[in-house]
């Protein structure tokens, strides 16, 4: 499943091949006028931001997340901000408020020639030992951030399906320290890659590593399947041709070309099912994924004849979807499903 949790859920039903598509795919299209929109703002006088900057930045971030302070970082004199997909202030924002413990970030992307950098990482809320997920895009250009998008997923329903923020630490560590013979990809590449991810169409060949990792929120994905005859072993990364697709899919976001990563975002529509052998659970499905769906329909009838318990009635959503890929080696080395679920035909402030 290369779907967030939702289309991991997807892939589960439909086999692997179908959910991973779901997030990934092919994408060779023109850049979306967001996409250019983008990338024109990024690559402005940035490489005055190294690598040891952008990190400062982030550190200083997660620091000012938990002194409930946003007066101390180096905003622009307008910026734009998001949480969980709608704009706010940052002395607005939940996060200034709830998190009681952020930091270091175990995954730490970096992008130095557009100013930008994506981070991820555990966290704790209140006097609560609960562990949600933080995870960001930050663009950064006269050493002063201009952009800070900003998702806490606490629960497996913010996104869809799947979710560990008690193994994200080591899950992410893995990907921090790749082997240092490594082939790394050229920035083409990358790029080409990220636009691949949510094309209708593209010439971009992907091919999967042995040890691919695939992730959602954190947490090695699993397909326990519908009726709960599903497997217990780790999925492995997939790019099958029946994927999620966004025309208007912001690519590039991230380009470290150190490490390998690619941040790409897609805004996916879908529906949310009811899940699992005791009907208590549930998964996003995007659309795209019209056979999973057919599942999960299916599987509701059943449930609903058989009236034994309480049943989601499967309702519309969209899931914004901030995907890092990892690539070394001419293969794809980790594949990261992170997806926020908000109402039906809803789209992103970042368009
Ligand atoms: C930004 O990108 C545009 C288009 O690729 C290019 O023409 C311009 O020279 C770049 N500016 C900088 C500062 O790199
Ligand atoms: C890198 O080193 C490992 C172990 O030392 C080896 O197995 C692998 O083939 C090497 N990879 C490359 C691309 O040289
Ligand atoms: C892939 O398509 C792009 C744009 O359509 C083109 O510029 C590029 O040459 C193609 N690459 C290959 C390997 O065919
Ligand atoms: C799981 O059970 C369902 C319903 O009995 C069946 O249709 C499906 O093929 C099974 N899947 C696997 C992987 O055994
Ligand atoms: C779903 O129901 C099963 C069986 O009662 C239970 O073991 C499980 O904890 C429940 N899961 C959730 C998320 O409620
Ligand atoms: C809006 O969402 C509803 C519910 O998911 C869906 O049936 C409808 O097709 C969507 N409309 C558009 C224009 O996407």
């Amino acid at each position: 499943m290369r779907l967030p949790g939702p289309f991991s859920m997807l892939r589960l039903s439909l086999g692997l091949a179908v959910a991973v598509s779901v997030m990934g795919g092919a994408s060779q299209q023109a850049p979306s006028a967001a996409a250019l929109v983008g990338r024109s703002a990024s690559n402005t006088s940035n490489s005055d931001c190294s690598r040891e900057c952008m990190t400062t930045i982030v550190t200083q971030i997660l620091d000012s997340i938990v002194a409930h302070d946003p007066r101390t970082l180096p905003m622009a004199t307008v910026y734009r901000a998001t949480e969980n997909s709608h704009p706010a202030a940052l002395g607005m924002m939940t996060l200034w408020r709830t998190v009681t413990k952020a930091g270091p970030p175990s995954l730490l992307a970096i992008d130095t020639t557009i100013g930008t950098a994506h981070f991820a990482l555990d966290i704790s809320e209140g006097n609560d030992a609960t562990e949600s997920v933080l995870r960001g895009r930050v663009k950064v250009v006269d050493q002063q951030i201009t952009e800070l998008e900003l998702f806490i997923n606490r629960y497996r329903g913010d996104h869809g399906f799947s979710f560990s923020a008690a193994e994200l630490p080591t899950n992410y560590k893995a990907l921090m320290s790749p082997p240092a013979n490594r082939t790394k990809a050229s920035r083409a590449t990358l790029e080409a890659l990220s636009e691949a991810l949510f094309a209708t169409s593209s010439n971009f060949s992907v091919s999967i590593g042995d040890d691919c990792q695939f992730t959602e929120i954190g947490w090695k994905v699993v397909d326990p399947g519908t009726y709960g005859n599903g497997s217990t072993d780790p999925l492995g990364c997939s790019w099958p041709s029946g994927h999620p697709t966004d025309t208007n899919a912001r690519v590039g976001l991230v380009i470290d070309e150190e490490l390998g990563f690619v941040v790409t975002s897609g805004i996916v529509p879908g529906k949310v099912y009811p899940y699992g052998p005791y009907g208590n659970l549930s998964a996003f499905i995007p659309n795209t994924l019209s056979a999973p769906q057919e599942v999960q329909e299916a599987y509701f009838e059943e449930m609903k004849a058989l009236g034994t318990v309480p049943l989601l009635s499967p309702t519309g959503a969209t899931g914004d979807t901030l995907e890092v890929l990892q690539y070394y080696n001419d293969e794809l080395q980790a594949m990261q499903i992170n997806v926020y679920l908000s109402g039906p035909n809803m789209t992103s402030p970042w368009l």
